[in-house]
């Protein structure tokens, strides 16, 4: 049965992008990523897609005189395409609102904290300003305002007395690379529901353990 037609959008490394086209290609996960685009030229992670045989295309922003166009490029090139469903994975450009009304629940993100909290960038030096204990990544429908809409997966990492900002990172990446593989298969076999700006998922089963930080003495 062929599966959901899938874009990937970058702007950089592509680490996400790696893991959903690794998934995709080496599980039963009904879905196949038909393309992966760029706004930037350089993403390194344009080779990965190439050595992958996936069809890759830049959209330049430069190329285009305002958001608008720009928005009308990027989609031309996901009809083009075929896509059905379009995964952001550091797609660092901020979609104008008929892009995203257009893709509306087709449409999804990874942003590197629990939103809603730490919205934005440099998320995990400002988690480690405000001191929190708990940190984490989200996967989410997106919606036109930046990193805000109905959440599908969330995971959690203890945030360490001796992070950095890049060791953190580090830690959340490596879950996000299990979180947007696991949101993307849980669409794909049609279990997940947007109702009233939250998701429902069917069959969903619950978190497995609590996350304490710091351990309390045993
Ligand atoms: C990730 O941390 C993602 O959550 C954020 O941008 C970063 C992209 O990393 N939106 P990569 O390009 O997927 O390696």
């Amino acid at each position: 049965m062929p599966g959901l037609k899938v874009a990937i959008l970058i702007s950089g490394r592509g680490s996400n992008m790696r893991a959903l086209v690794d998934a995709c290609a080496a599980t039963d996960l009904a879905a196949d990523v038909v393309c992966v685009l760029s706004d930037r030229a350089g993403a390194a992670g344009l080779d990965y897609a190439e050595r992958a045989g996936i069809a890759t295309a830049v959209v330049d922003r430069r190329g285009h005189g305002d958001r608008e166009s720009f928005d009308a490029a990027l989609n031309a090139a996901l009809e083009a395409a075929g896509a059905e469903f379009v995964c952001l994975a550091g797609f660092m450009r901020l979609l104008g609102e008929s892009f995203v009304n257009r893709w509306r629940d087709r449409l999804i993100n990874i942003h590197p904290s629990l939103l809603p909290a730490f919205k934005g960038l440099h998320v995990h030096e400002r988690v480690l300003e405000t001191g929190v204990r708990i940190s984490g990544c989200t996967v989410h429908y997106v919606r036109a305002e930046m990193d805000v809409g109905p959440i599908i997966v969330q995971a959690a990492v203890p945030v360490e007395a001796d992070d950095s900002a890049e060791s953190l990172a580090a830690r959340v990446l490596a879950q996000e690379h299990r979180i947007y593989p696991l949101a993307l298969r849980l669409i794909a076999e049609g279990r997940v529901r947007v109702v009233g700006e939250r998701v429902l998922i069917s069959g969903q089963r619950a978190a497995d353990a609590s996350l304490l930080n710091p351990l309390p003495e045993s």
